[in-house]
């Protein structure tokens, strides 16, 4: 794993959006993971200016998402489908037929999974898999548990999860219980990994995630083993380094 300090939140975005930027340049008909949360919006800022300025195409872009809320319709300002409209997919040109997330409205679990499973599938390897870092270790809404995580597969969300997410929502009980995500084995076959991670409550568990025991109740340190993973975390997330 290879860590670059990042000054604050805005520089670790500008550092993962050039990350990205180098992979579009490189391969036109990139396919990126992408993630949700507060940590990529400052990544989504970045490329959506290199986008106007005439500097990145969408075009031949095929993007992964990683989570969806169950039973949460797309219409609805917290599902991802609507936060990935807001913040990325309306401001470039990216085709809507090649974007995907898992579908929330979707009642049968297994259909869910298997379909998704099936579109990661015809579309290929994630060329570059975005990750925001969950405060209890969770990548996606892969949760501490067990046993690493295969394939997509439905979670029930931790206690923690859902009060860290709790602030998107009118109150605590409003939050999704469970949700879709990619599994640890389908992050892990990215070929490259940029990790953003930002702000002082970030700052015990990234400690972990960097040297502590590679352990599925961290579901993070499992990136220790990946050939390629960046991690940009900024000042007030390295203050327990
Ligand atoms: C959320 C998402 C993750 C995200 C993480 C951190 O629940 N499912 O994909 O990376 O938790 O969120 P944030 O970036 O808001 O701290």
């Amino acid at each position: 794993m290879k860590l670059v300090c990042a000054k604050d939140y805005e520089d670790a975005s500008y550092i993962a959006a050039k990350n990205i930027y180098t992979q579009m340049i490189k391969k036109a008909d990139s396919v990126l993971g992408l993630a949700t949360g507060s940590s990529p919006v400052g990544v989504y800022k970045q490329l959506i200016k290199w986008y106007k300025i005439g500097d990145l195409d969408f075009s031949d872009v095929t993007t992964i998402n990683l989570d969806e809320y169950r039973g949460i319709n797309r219409t609805d300002e917290q599902s991802y489908y609507f936060f990935m409209q807001r913040n990325l997919f309306k401001h470039v040109n990216i085709k809507p037929s090649n974007t995907y997330i898992p579908n929330g409205m979707e009642e049968d679990c297994q259909k869910a999974c298997n379909d998704y499973d099936a579109i990661i599938k015809k579309v290929g390897r994630i060329d570059l898999q975005l990750l925001g870092l969950g405060e209890n270790g969770h990548i996606g809404f892969n949760e501490p548990s067990e046993a690493f995580t295969g394939k997509t597969h439905c979670v029930d969300l931790a206690d923690s999860t859902l009060l860290a997410n709790a602030r998107f929502f009118k109150s605590l009980k409003d939050v999704p219980k469970q949700a879709y995500t990619l599994g640890v084995e389908s992050i892990m076959m990215a070929k490259k990994i940029i990790v953003i991670v930002s702000g002082e409550k970030k700052a015990d568990i990234l400690k972990k995630v960097l040297y502590g025991p590679i352990t599925p109740l961290i579901p993070a340190s499992i990136l220790q083993v990946h050939p390629d993973v960046v991690i940009v975390a900024d000042e007030a997330a390295r203050s327990a380094l």
